[in-house]
């Protein structure tokens, strides 16, 4: 089936371009974004990068964020989702660890250290598989949106009652289900993820929905400054916030527009949210 695509005439609520993600943050009015999450380069030599001095990489890394804490709300937040940079002698260098300076040094304040657990990934022979990656979630301010009913997940044990006490026989958990913390299993997209697109390392896009969800409102502005084939855009569009972002290549920008377009016209296939990873033990892998 053919698409007709969607460009930005069609759509005010969508603003992605091919650019420089500092040439197009200056094109932002200052305060004016609710969310930036993103993913950077980590400096490892993908097909999208060029492998450089781990100095050159934070310089680079610190005029970004620095523009990034411009455009963002007082009520606002930045989610820096980042693994490893691995020296060519195989030494590790976790990014968030590194990065986490260069953001105190405009005083954001972490709220979490979100770990994304996956079962799938490259096989290490010299040390051990690399199967989470982290988001280092800040906020400009103490006055911050955080919206926990809309991310809650369902409780272990949803009829758990008090047994003493002035609460006796009452349910004891919140009946809209539990905080979900801060370790999260998500599946990574890889080839057989119905998300997959040329992009090497694009985000699930339930992995952004959970932060949209919980960081921002209806018709807030989210911004991803190194948008790839627009998983963050799209998390957004798909609850009623305005996507930006931009991705220095061509052919993403040009299947991020191409997801955007299947989006609303109803055949882009995500991921669900509460979808549970796959278990070879149950009947259909433990899916409906
Ligand atoms: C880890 S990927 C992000 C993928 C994205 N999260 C997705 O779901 O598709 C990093 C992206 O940053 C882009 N990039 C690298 N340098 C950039 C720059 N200076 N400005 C804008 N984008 C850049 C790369 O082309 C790459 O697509």
């Amino acid at each position: 089936m053919s698409l007709q695509l969607i460009t930005e005439f069609d759509l005010p609520d969508v603003n992605i371009a091919c650019a420089d993600n500092r040439d197009f943050l200056h094109s932002l009015a200052d305060e004016s974004m609710q969310l930036v999450v993103t993913s950077p380069p980590y400096n490892i030599g993908k097909s999208y990068e060029r492998r450089g001095s781990l100095d050159f990489y934070l310089q680079e890394q610190a005029a970004v964020i620095a523009e990034c804490v411009r455009v963002l709300r007082p009520e606002g937040s930045i989610c820096w989702q980042v693994g490893n940079h691995v020296s060519k002698d195989g030494e590790v260098f976790p990014l968030d660890i590194v990065l986490y300076p260069l953001f105190k040094h405009h005083n954001l304040k972490l709220r979490n250290r979100i770990i994304w657990h996956f079962e799938h990934g490259l096989h290490c022979r010299r040390r051990l598989s690399g199967r989470h990656e982290t988001i280092l979630w800040f906020t400009k301010t103490d006055d911050y949106v955080f919206n926990l009913d809309p991310i809650r997940v369902p409780s272990k044990y949803p009829n758990k009652r008090y047994f003493k006490g002035p609460n006796v026989g009452k349910l004891s958990g919140n009946p809209l289900g539990k905080n979900p913390g801060d370790v999260w299993i998500i599946p990574n997209v890889k080839s057989n993820h119905v998300e997959k697109t040329i992009h090497p390392c694009q985000f699930p896009v339930e992995l952004i929905e959970r932060l949209v969800l919980s960081m921002t409102n209806v018709d807030d502005n989210v911004l991803d400054p190194y948008m790839g084939v627009g998983s963050a855009v799209i998390a957004a569009l798909m609850h009623d916030r305005q996507g930006y972002g931009c991705d220095v290549v061509q052919e993403y920008v040009d299947v991020a527009w191409r997801r955007i377009s299947a989006l609303r016209q109803g055949t882009l296939r995500t991921r669900p949210m509460h979808k549970p990873v796959y278990d070879p033990k149950l009947p259909n892998g433990g899916h409906w």
